[in-house]
C-alpha cells in the first residue's frame, strides 16, 4: 500500500500518509525482510498501542524469535547483534526495568536543566564559527557537532573522537530501516566492532580510574544484582550515543525547515511574542524524525483499529501519520508555531518513553533561542534534499545563510 523506497514518497511523505490513514487506521503489508507488518495509521491506535504491556518490542522473554516466526540471528552479524542484546531498546522486564533505572537518575529534568550553560555555550561557538561562511550548513556545521559534543558530555565520553561516532552511528542506524541493503548491513556490522572495541578500551580506562561522570557510574555501580557485565555497558553506551543526536539533529532540520519555510513564524520567535520552548513542540510534532516504531503481539486477546490479532503478529506505528490526524490535532497539515502542544507522539510512549526527550527539548530550545538571537535575518538559502531513508527521517543539508550576526554575549 505504501512503497517506502519511492523519492517522492520519502521527498514529502505526508500527502500519502494523510490519504492513507483518511482511508483505513490498519493495512497490511510484507516487508523487503520477508516480515508482515500491520500498520497503524491513527493517533488513538499508537497512543495506546505504546503503553500496552501485552505487546514487546522484542519476542523474549515471553516467545522465542521462532514462535514469531523470525529465523535465528545471523551468525555473521555477531557484533552488531551483541551492542543490540543489552540495548533498552531491545529489552523488555525485568532486564529493562533494571538499566533504565540506573541510566534514568543522569536524566531527571533537574540534572539535564543544570547543563543548560554549557550548551548555550556550545551552541554560540558553533554557531559564530558557522556564521564566517556565507551560506552554512545546519546539520553538519551546528547540529551534528553540537548534539554530539552535549552528549558526549553528559556520558563523559571522550569527545575528540566525536567525528567517529557519528560515523559509527550513521551506519549502525540504517538497520532500523524496512529495506536495509546487504552492503549497508555489513558496513553496520563493522561499525559496531570498532565501536564496541573503542567501548572496551574506554571501559578499562575508567574502571582503573573513575571520573564523575556516567560512564563510570555505569562501570562502578552496584546493583541488587551486582556489577553491570561489560557487555550491557557497551550496549548503553552505544545506545545513548546514538540515540543522543541522531534524532536531535534531524528535529533540528525537520523542525527548522518547517519553521523557515512558515510565514511569520520566525519573526514570531524572534521577537519573543512565542518562546522556543512552544515553538519546538510544533517543530517536531509536523515533521518528526522517527517515522516508524514496532511492537510483537505477545498475548491472546489483543485488538486494535477493529481488528484481532494472534500472538506473534508484528504491529509498525506510523508516527508522522499519528501526528497529523486530525481527530486529534485541528488543522494538522498547518505548522502553528504556538500550538504548543506537546500530546504528540515524536517521544513515544509507555515503558520505552524517550529517556532523552528533556534533554532533548533543552537542546533544541537553546539552539532555536540562540539562533533567533544571533542571526536574526536567518532564512533558508536553497531548497534542502531529503535523506533517502523513512524510519530515520530527515535532510542530507540544510543550508542557510544570515546576513547580520550579533555577537554571543
Ligand atoms: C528529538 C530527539 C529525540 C526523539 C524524537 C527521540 C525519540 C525516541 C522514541 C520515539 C523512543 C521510543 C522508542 C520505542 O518506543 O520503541 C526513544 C527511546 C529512547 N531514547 Fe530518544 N529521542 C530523542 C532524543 C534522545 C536523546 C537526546 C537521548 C539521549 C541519550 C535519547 C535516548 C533514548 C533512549 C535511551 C531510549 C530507549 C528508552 C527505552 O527503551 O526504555 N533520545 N526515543
Amino acid at each position: 500500500m505504501i512503497d517506502f523506497t519511492d523519492p517522492t514518497f520519502l521527498q514529502d511523505p505526508y500527502p500519502l500518509l494523510n490519504a492513507v490513514r483518511e482511508e483505513t487506521p490498519i493495512f497490511e503489508q510484507r516487508g523487503d525482510d520477508g516480515i508482515q507488518r500491520w500498520f497503524l495509521t491513527r493517533y488513538d491506535d499508537v497512543f495506546r498501542v505504546l503503553r500496552d504491556r501485552r505487546l514487546g518490542r522484542v519476542p523474549e522473554p515471553i516467545m522465542s524469535r521462532s514462535d514469531v516466526g523470525l529465523p535465528p540471528l545471523r551468525s555473521d552479524w555477531g557484533p552488531y547483534n551483541d551492542v543490540e542484546q543489552w540495548s533498552l531498546l531491545m529489552l523488555e522486564p525485568p532486564e529493562h526495568r533494571r538499566l533504565r533505572q540506573l541510566i534514568f537518575r543522569e536524566f531527571t529534568p533537574k540534572r539535564i536543566e543544570g547543563l543548560r550553560p554549557t550548551i548555550v555555550d556550545h551552541a554560540d561557538r558553533l554557531l559564530s564559527e558557522a556564521s564566517e561562511k556565507r551560506h552554512f550548513d545546519l546539520l553538519a556545521d551546528f547540529a551534528q557537532p553540537f548534539s554530539i559534543h552535549v552528549i558526549a558530555e553528559l556520558l563523559g565520553a571522550p569527545i575528540e573522537d566525536w567525528s567517529r561516532y557519528l560515523d559509527w552511528s550513521h551506519r549502525i542506524v540504517k538497520m532500523y530501516e524496512l529495506d536495509t541493503t546487504d552492503d549497508q548491513a555489513e558496513s553496520a556490522v563493522r561499525a559496531s566492532d570498532e565501536f564496541a572495541s573503542w567501548c572496551q578500551d574506554l571501559i578499562a580506562e575508567r574502571r582503573a580510574h573513575p571520573a564523575d561522570d556516567l560512564i563510570s557510574g555505569l562501570c562502578t555501580v552496584e546493583t541488587s544484582d551486582g556489577r553491570l557485565s561489560d557487555s550491557e555497558i557497551t550496549s548503553t553506551i552505544v545506545l545513548l550515543l546514538n540515540a543522543g543526536h541522531e534524532a536531535t539533529v534531524n528535529s533540528l532540520g525537520n523542525g527548522m525547515v518547517s519553521l523557515l519555510a512558515t510565514p511569520g513564524a520566525w519573526d514570531s520567535v524572534r521577537s519573543g511574542r512565542v518562546t522556543s520552548r512552544t515553538a519546538i513542540e510544533e517543530m517536531i510534532r509536523f515533521d518528526p524524525p522517527l517515522q516508524l516504531f514496532e511492537r510483537w503481539v505477545l498475548a491472546d486477546g489483543v485488538s486494535y483499529a477493529g481488528r484481532d490479532f494472534a500472538r506473534g503478529e508484528k504491529i509498525a506505528m506510523l508516527f508522522g501519520s499519528a501526528n497529523r490526524d486530525p481527530r486529534h490535532f485541528k488543522d494538522p497539515d498547518q505548522f502553528i508555531v504556538d500550538r504548543g502542544d506537546t500530546t504528540h507522539i515524536t517521544f513515544g510512549g509507555g515503558i520505552h518513553t524517550c529517556i532523552g526527550a528533556p534533554l532533548a527539548r533543552m537542546e533544541l530550545s537553546v539552539a532555536l533561542e540562540r539562533m533567533t538571537a544571533m542571526m536574526p535575518d536567518l532564512r533558508l538559502a536553497e531548497p534542502p534534499i531529503r535523506h533517502p531513508a523513512f524510519v530515520i527521517h530527515g535532510y542530507e543539508s540544510v543550508s542557510l545563510s544570515a546576513q547580520s550576526v550579533v555577537g554571543s554575549p
